[in-house]
């Protein structure tokens, strides 16, 4: 058996972060309700403290959830930040509360304006604080992907030593490449102690279009939670999409060891709910639930398809609810696509009317980028009147 990697899916907190996206109350519970069916182990449901809405979504997420997922609120290192969350989680059956603070240089001088000691007196100082409220705490390294390691090495053991049960080693600024980021995952869990007693979480960006590869890297190396959105939300260029996440550990099971429990029957359904409620268009070549990812335009790809649908598709559409493989007729297409599709059409036509049928086809595909099943009615009906002529 294979490890299990928790999937902690951040859709309604930094999902909702990308630039209009935000959610209400009503929208939250939609997405929520999406992400019990896709049997998600945490849902990080909002950041209390920052307005009245979001702390009644928290604690109406809370409330659906039950004891099906464990649902986090976000806080900063700050103790208002934990009352609010505590408070929003009340009545969860499995609260989390997720805090933390910068702790790279950038963050630590520019933004936080706050020494080492500092910083690490205050990351033990907020998650021994929200240990009063909840037992299982989530502490983040904010910028870590540009931390000093042995500092990570020095907060982390920090706030293992002060209860914490899972330590995120954000990659916020989407800065690192996949083995460097891996290393630092494998730094942790070779110098903090106690560092196999938690859970370590990848919380990857994707400013260099990196955030899927930097989440699998960090799994290699021992990560056990992942956090990612529906059709990868979040702050700027977005999150590890959790479609794209899950959907590579189902393939690489065996060489990463690794599960997770997510049932991807759900993937498409998902990505159409919350692009149809944030209004996030999803892009045609977005990797398994954009409108391109099952469709095969060209000849050479098409005749391979329709012999045997794994010589250009990974993974069957079905398996992520996506329906069948589509084969989309172009001026690329080849005459074996053609046929196919007047055969599902009910035209079985012999090889003369075919090919005649055929070079119509291309004269009409090259004036078009797409030709439609009424396209091909009407030049059946006219190479018919033709022949009857
Ligand atoms: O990117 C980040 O560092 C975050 C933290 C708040 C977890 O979103
Ligand atoms: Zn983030």
């Amino acid at each position: 058996m294979t490890r299990k990697v928790k999937i902690f899916d951040t859709t309604l907190r930094d999902g909702e972060q990308s630039p209009g996206a935000s959610m209400n109350t009503d929208e939250k519970l939609l997405v929520a309700r999406q992400l019990l069916r896709l049997n998600v182990d945490v849902i990080e449901a909002g950041f209390p403290i920052s307005s009245p809405g979001d702390f009644e979504s928290v604690r109406r997420v809370a409330e659906l959830a039950g004891d099906r997922a464990t649902v986090c609120a976000l806080t900063r290192a700050v103790h208002k930040d934990i009352d609010a969350a505590a408070d929003a989680l009340r009545y969860a059956s499995r609260p989390r509360i997720h805090t933390g603070i910068g702790v790279s240089p950038s963050h630590m001088r520019d933004k936080l304006r706050m020494t080492e000691d500092e910083v690490v007196a205050r990351a033990v100082d907020c998650v021994s604080y929200a240990k009063r409220f909840v037992e299982d705490v989530e502490f983040y390294a904010e910028d870590a992907g540009r931390s000093d390691f042995d500092f990570l090495v020095r907060v982390i053991q920090a706030v293992v030593d002060a209860g914490a049960t899972v330590v995120n080693i954000p990659d916020t600024t989407g800065y690192s490449l996949p083995d460097h980021y891996a290393s630092r995952i494998k730094y942790l869990h070779d110098n903090v102690r106690g560092v196999e007693n938690v859970d370590i979480s990848v919380h990857c960006h994707n400013d260099l279009g990196m955030a899927t590869a930097l989440a699998l890297a960090g799994v290699r190396a021992g990560a056990t939670q992942i956090e990612c959105t529906i059709n990868g939300l979040g702050e700027r260029a977005g999150n590890t999409a959790m479609e794209e996440v899950v959907m590579a550990i189902r393939m690489h099971a065996d060489e990463l060891d690794a599960h997770t429990d997510v049932n991807p029957r759900e993937f498409v359904k998902a990505s159409r709910l919350v692009s149809s409620i944030t209004g996030m268009g999803v892009q045609a070549n977005k990797a398994i639930v954009g409108a391109n990812a099952f469709a095969h335009s060209s000849g050479i790809h098409q005749d391979g398809v329709l012999k045997q649908r794994s010589t250009y598709e990974i993974i069957d559409p079905a398996e992520v609810g996506a329906g069948q493989s589509q084969i989309i007729l172009t001026a690329r297409s080849g005459h074996a696509a053609l046929k196919h599709r007047l055969v599902e059409l009910g035209y079985e036509l012999g090889e003369s009317e075919l090919d005649k049928i055929y070079r119509a086809f291309l004269d009409l595909a090259d004036k078009k980028k797409e030709v439609f099943d009424e396209d091909l009615e009407s030049l059946v009906g006219e190479s018919e009147r033709e022949a009857s002529a």
